[in-house]
């Protein structure tokens, strides 16, 4: 697993330019300079030498200049356009973060000095734009090269000096950002170890490592699984020569008096569809796992800021095979809660296992909230595609605070409704419940109304992660593949309701 070496460094303006850097500074459209003053920076020489190099200060344009044209103690400064200053969103930051770290990468300057814009915009917005650029610098950084034979072990990653004025006052959202940063990066290589490397026992070890950071994990093996009645969980996970397993972390330990949030985790290390084999994106089923993934970085980065608030993470690791043993569609099973599900189709594995995580989560612990993340539903995708998360939620304000959390971090969420009509759906003639509604009909509503089964009366909220767990194609913040999407979005949701 690769080691987190990015980390930043906190300046003051009044730092002399050292040579080894490359500077980053920022313009506006009017070609004024927006960053710390390295140089006079409102001189006619700087503006013409801009203009002649064809750069125009409009959002997300660059151009390099070397130092001593403007006569800057510095072998290089990229010259980045913010356009209209006041019009800055966090998103496009994030974007033009990446550019940046992209830029700099490209050209093997992994140390660079970033003067952060800072006049002519709003203090409070100085540390928003802050914010976003730092996440889009410190995301943009990542690469996982850990299968490459031709690249060294420890990949570069970028080192940040940032330089604003007020850079200390921000050391702790700086610090906080960082952390979630980390915790989604992590949550990034996990879900691109292949399933080969990252069964769920291999999964299980990566959530026991978080014992370093103060977290108390508790593994459960088969036995266990089978002494705790998580029929359902088994069932998906009994087609695979690697057995089953569920991961509970507890932050900060497990004996706190105060109610825990929960983050439950969707861990299907790969769904090949069962015996109702997939015929079609089975080279991305190695994803399935992006909920798990997601609950254990937030989980680091929850230990690792030291949250003030008790939260537990639930991971539910399977793998969905075909094999002799496999369960079949059709099968009737028990699950832990006491009600039985017919199996109509062994590729709705997802609710099975997170049904049982869920009745351990209802009636082990009083919960303040639950909130669970899964790859769950193709159709999903079909309806927000890759740009919003859906979520199905039984309380307004659970649902706004998650909404609020994922606007602020550019993680969207966007609410689908849960309904008598659709919960009838799944009932069975054989059975409490069958796992699917009608084919091609509400699939992630009646998916939703499964899970909201187990949960009783709680405070709950699903979040469907099918299509924004991983992108076919770059986003200009992640490359092609996982984005570890939901942790940024659960960190921040913590953070504001730890304040309630
Ligand atoms: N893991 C899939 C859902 C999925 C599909 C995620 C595509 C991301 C992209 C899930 O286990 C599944 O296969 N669901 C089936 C359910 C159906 C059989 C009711 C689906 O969505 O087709
Ligand atoms: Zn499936
Ligand atoms: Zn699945």
């Amino acid at each position: 697993m690769q080691k987190f070496s990015f980390e930043y460094t906190l300046h003051h303006t009044s730092d002399s330019a050292d040579a080894s850097r490359l500077a980053v500074l920022f313009f506006d459209d009017s070609l004024q300079c927006l960053s710390p003053s390295l140089f006079d920076k409102n001189s006619s020489g700087l503006r013409e030498l801009l203009t002649h190099s064809l750069f125009d200060g409009k959002l997300a344009s660059m151009v390099c200049l070397p130092g001593q044209t403007i006569s800057v103690d510095m072998p290089s400064v990229l010259c980045v356009g913010l356009g209209k200053s006041s019009k800055l969103e966090y998103a496009d930051l994030q974007r033009l973060g990446t550019k940046i770290a992209k830029y700099a990468m490209e050209h093997k300057q992994d140390d660079i000095r970033v003067f952060l814009p800072c006049a002519h915009i709003k203090p409070v917005e100085q540390l928003k734009t802050a914010l976003g650029l730092c996440r889009g610098l410190w995301l943009g950084s990542y690469s996982f090269n850990q299968f490459k034979s031709n690249i060294e072990d420890e990949p570069h990653r970028l080192t940040t000096a940032i330089i604003h004025p007020d850079v200390n006052k921000w050391q702790q959202p700086l610090q906080q950002l960082q952390y979630m940063v980390q915790g989604q990066l992590y949550a990034k290589d996990l879900m691109h170890l292949p399933p080969n490397i990252l069964t769920p026992v291999a999964f299980a070890e990566k959530a026991q490592d978080l014992t370093a950071y103060g977290v108390t994990v508790e593994i459960f093996d088969e036995n266990k699984l089978l002494d705790e009645r998580m029929h359902a969980l088994l069932a998906v996970g009994q087609g695979s020569s690697n057995p089953p397993r569920l991961a509970i972390m507890h932050w900060p330990g497990i004996s706190s008096n105060e109610k825990p949030t929960i983050l439950v985790g969707k861990g299907i290390c790969y769904d090949s569809g069962g015996l109702n084999l997939k015929t079609s994106m089975q080279v991305d089923m190695k994803y399935d796992m992006g909920g798990a993934a997601a609950v254990v970085g937030t989980m680091l980065a929850v230990a690792k800021q030291k949250h003030a608030r008790p939260v537990i993470g639930i991971i539910a690791l399977a793998e969905n095979m075909p094999d002799g043993n496999a369960y079949r569609p059709s099968d009737v099973i028990q699950t832990r809660s006491g009600q039985s599900v017919a199996v109509l189709n062994t590729d709705a594995e997802g609710r099975l296992a997170l049904a049982d995580a869920l009745d351990y989560a209802v009636t082990t612990y009083k919960p303040r909230a639950i909130v669970d993340l899964a790859t769950l539903t193709g159709a999903m995708l079909v309806s927000l595609g890759h740009h919003y998360a859906g979520i199905f939620c039984n309380d307004g304000g659970l649902c706004d605070d998650l909404s609020h959390a994922g606007l602020m971090m550019s993680e969207p969420i966007w609410q689908m409704p849960l309904d008598e009509r659709y919960d009838k759906m799944i009932d069975s003639p054989i059975a409490d419940m069958q796992n699917l509604g009608q084919p091609s009909v509400a699939g992630s509503i009646t998916a939703a109304q499964f899970l909201q089964r187990f949960v009783k009366k709680l405070p709950w909220a699903h979040i469907d992660i099918a299509g924004t767990a991983w992108i076919p194609s770059g986003n200009g913040v992640h490359d092609k593949g996982p984005t570890g999407w939901g942790v940024a979005l659960l960190c921040q949701y913590l953070h504001n309701v730890a304040k309630k």
